[in-house]
């Protein structure tokens, strides 16, 4: 047995180490074999394999909403080529350079992989201490302990890899409106029925209406008990901030049934306004209760960079007691090889006294476009919210469905916004502007629509 695996071995061996030999005339051999390139097959007919898919994913719209919204404006470009330069209030990408000293933390994290002496591979999956440490400290005055934080590649990956942990067999809870993640990462995990059409609702989700109506805050003593409760501030779409009073009606209400919050801060540094809470862990309680998932990617325009973190104090435990950080160390280590080392190099810039200065520079900048925004916005008519303490201004189209607005805007103001379906049903009837565009877009973003909607 085991000499013919060795004879079999020492053939394959003989043709390639990993494609099999194919009749190439000598010069394509050797640039082949030396770039390590994959022979091309020709065409197969089309067939399917024996593997049935996962029926979760048939419960999920067609296309994420960004990627979405990207094919519509590129299908619109593609069929109006001539037409002005397009300006993007949709995605929330940060369109400002990443400054002078966090840029130095990059540059010095990846010249060090170029020095005998500095050179690191794998780190540990949680991050390195030094950034651990300087997150606890710095952003959270010690609120959390550094072993508590896990840095990771992003909020939004930390968000699946929490309902990689949360299983298939908890009720989870959102804003609605919501950002799209907590929802689509629920329906793949398997905790949910199908959608129904009436009420475009998941089965099995708990929606907590959040609009003008509650200021944008659920009415907690109307919800159904929920295992995890997704909440993020500054909220992400309608840019509603939440208060200190809300937070602790949300942690008591959490111990009271308890559940756990997932608290999403990638918009804590936006925060102006004195006494209201960047973190949950401000509020008392919270530490039993509650996870933070949070970024860099807004604070330092590190959304191509890649760089978040995950708060899960040790107080927070399963119904057997299990520590929930205990899983998700299991999760990180599986599933998760750590942060790059040159990012988290840019990450420890960015918490030093002049990275934080350069971090403040950049929201200003941002929280200055969206009052630009909403103060347009509101000249053409519309009722809008949020943009204050937020990069988001929601705007209310009394009614009108969000996905004509956004596809009459595209097409008459070249302008790229988000209809608010996008982000549950509680979302139709608005449209959300972004205020990451560049100054100078966002003052023409506002003529074209004071034009549009002013003809
Ligand atoms: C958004 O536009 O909602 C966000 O930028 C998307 C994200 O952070 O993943």
């Amino acid at each position: 047995m085991r000499a013919t695996a060795i004879a079999l071995l020492a053939a394959l061996g003989a043709a390639s180490a990993f494609v099999p030999s194919a009749p190439l005339s000598t010069g394509a051999v050797s640039t082949a074999r030396k770039h390590h390139a994959v022979n091309m097959v020709a065409a197969e007919p089309a067939v399917t394999t024996a593997v049935k898919r996962n029926a979760n994913f048939g419960k999920l719209s067609a296309g994420y909403l960004f990627p979405e919204i990207g094919r519509r404006r590129n299908a619109y470009l593609a069929a109006n080529p001539d037409t002005r330069p397009i300006i993007s209030l949709g995605i929330g990408d940060t369109t400002l350079p990443i400054p002078e000293h966090i840029l130095s933390g990059l540059q010095k994290g990846a010249s060090q992989l170029g020095n005998k002496e500095t050179y690191s591979g794998y780190g540990a999956e949680q991050g390195q201490g030094a950034l651990r440490e300087k997150i606890a400290n710095k952003l959270y005055n010690g609120l959390i302990k550094p072993d508590e934080v896990f840095v990771s590649d992003g909020a939004k990956c930390d968000i699946a890899r929490l309902q990689m942990m949360f299983g298939a067999g908890v009720v989870s809870a959102v804003q609605d409106p919501s950002y799209p993640v907590y929802v689509d990462t629920s329906v793949m995990m398997g905790q949910t029925g199908l959608v129904d059409p009436a009420t475009s609702q998941f089965d099995n989700i708990v929606y907590m209406p959040c609009n003008p109506t509650n200021d944008f805050f659920p009415d907690l003593s109307k919800l159904p008990r929920a295992d995890v409760i997704y909440f993020c501030s500054p909220n992400n779409p309608t840019g509603a901030v939440a208060t200190r009073a809300q937070l602790e009606a949300l942690v008591a209400h959490a111990k009271k049934q308890g559940s756990i919050v997932v608290f999403d801060a990638a918009y804590a540094p936006f925060i102006r306004t004195p006494g209201v809470p960047k973190s949950i862990f401000e509020i008392e309680g919270a530490r039993s209760c509650c996870i933070e998932v949070n970024s860099f990617s807004k604070y330092a325009g590190f959304t191509g960079v890649r760089l978040g973190w995950t708060v899960i104090p040790d107080d927070v435990k399963y119904a057997d007691g299990t520590p929930v950080r205990q899983d998700f160390n299991r999760v990180m280590t599986t599933a998760f090889n750590g942060a790059s080392n040159i990012v988290q190099a840019g990450g420890l810039a960015c918490l030093d006294d002049a990275g934080l200065a350069e971090i403040n520079n950049l929201m200003d900048y941002y929280l200055d476009n969206a009052v630009i925004l909403k103060k347009g916005i509101e000249s053409c008519g519309f009722k809008a919210y949020g943009g204050l303490d937020s990069p988001y201004v929601f705007v209310d189209l009394e009614g009108k469905s969000s996905w004509d607005m956004f596809s009459n805007i595209l097409e008459n103001a070249q302008v790229v916004t988000i209809p608010g379906a996008g982000f549950g049903p509680g979302g139709e009837g608005f449209l959300r502007l972004s205020a990451f565009a560049p100054k100078e877009s966002c003052k023409e973003a506002v003529s074209r629509l004071q034009e549009l909607f002013k003809a």
